[in-house]
């Protein structure tokens, strides 16, 4: 046979055959063999993994009858769905309305600008998210033009977007998803990606992360900077938010979750969103609790170039009093324990060995 330095070709014909097949990153382990991976969704199109959903919700929208060639699709999102959707509005030839507000990240907005998207902006809350709100006017512009309406919410292919990214975690690992850990909003990830793991046989644990001051696992409800996931109070948090399918619920601070973000970034060169942030704090402190062994996933939202202006930017922080060195301090001492315990663990060997 002749031998060619060509390999077989792998090409993408559409932005669409990009999605998934996201890699996992082990971002650190313990002398016990627990080990912290990291589900790098950020490796998506668009930079998170809710281009999975978006696209699902799309497909099936289009199966019901509920979607015809060249017709519109409105959704009051904080960007990362907003995103998604113009990907798929962009791929199956639709006119993609974002209903926005100024708690999304002037990036996500200018990101979907820039990829055809119309923004319909909601005021009057600052910085604050302005979720029943912008609820209130999509379902205004659905009703008025006749666009479809995705509802993330409670729509329930929001959900089934994730079986792909619970079949990747199977497919890419020897074991078991022992623990799951996730920031949750509409609950599309979390539960998605649970509820498709269980039916393959996974006996995982399940933990979902929500901002302090968010309300899903009803906490009192407060301010947070947080973006994507909670829900703020007196929001009605829809069914795509399964209790059964979540095992532990977590709160986490802004500064926490800012602070893990801008750690990882350090450690590994990678640039991941606060929610990835909050997620990583909370699977950090579970590892040093974990049966030996284990293995821990968090389910890295979205990429943090989107936040270059706020969670990685000193001067926002501090403006804000997020910028907090202790946290810091936490986190390395974190990390330098687990590479502590790694070193215990190896020294004797080696010691036997030479
Ligand atoms: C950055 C980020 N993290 C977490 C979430 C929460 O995901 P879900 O809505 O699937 O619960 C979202 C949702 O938009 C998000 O954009």
């Amino acid at each position: 046979m002749k031998h060619t330095p060509f390999g077989a070709e792998r090409i993408a014909r559409t932005s669409a055959e990009l999605i998934g097949s996201t890699p996992l990153l082990e971002l650190t382990r313990t002398g016990s063999g627990a080990r912290l991976l990291l589900k790098l969704e950020n490796f998506n199109p668009t930079g998170s993994c809710k281009v999975r959903m978006a696209r699902e919700m799309i497909l099936a929208a289009e199966r019901e009858g509920k979607l015809k060639p060249g017709g519109r699709i409105v959704e009051p999102t904080s960007g990362n769905t907003g995103l998604g959707l113009a990907l798929a509005a962009i791929e199956r030839g639709y006119r993609f309305t974002a209903v926005v507000d100024g708690h999304a990240t002037r990036d996500k907005l200018r990101a979907m600008q820039a990829m055809g998207a119309e923004l319909v902006f909601v005021e009057g809350q600052g910085d604050k998210p302005s979720t029943i709100e912008r609820r209130r006017i999509a379902g205004e512009i659905a009703r008025t033009t006749g666009a479809f309406w995705p509802d993330q919410h409670h729509n329930p292919n929001n959900n089934r977007g994730y079986a792909g990214l619970a079949a990747e975690l199977l497919r890419d690992l020897e074991t078991d998803v022992d623990y799951l850990v996730g920031a949750v909003g509409t609950g599309g990830t979390l539960c998605g990606t649970v509820a498709e793991l269980r039916r393959l046989g996974s006996r995982v644990t399940s933990i979902g992360v929500e901002p302090v001051g968010s309300i899903i696992f009803g906490g009192p409800p407060g301010p947070y900077r947080q973006t994507g996931a909670g829900a703020p109070g007196g929001f009605e948090v829809g069914p795509n938010v399964d209790h059964s399918l979540i095992d532990e619920g977590l709160t986490v601070t802004d500064i926490d979750a800012f602070t893990a973000a801008r750690v990882v970034a350090r450690r590994t060169g990678l640039l991941l969103g606060g929610t990835a942030g909050a997620a990583i704090h909370v699977a950090l402190r579970r590892l040093a609790l974990v049966e030996p062994g284990s293995t821990v996933v968090v389910l890295a939202c979205d990429a943090g170039e989107k936040y270059l202006d706020t969670v990685f930017d000193d001067a926002w922080l501090r403006e804000r009093h997020l910028l907090n060195e202790p946290a810091h301090q936490r986190l390395h001492r974190l990390f330098m324990a687990f590479d502590d315990s790694r070193r215990l663990v190896s020294q004797p060997l080696r010691a036997a060995v030479g």
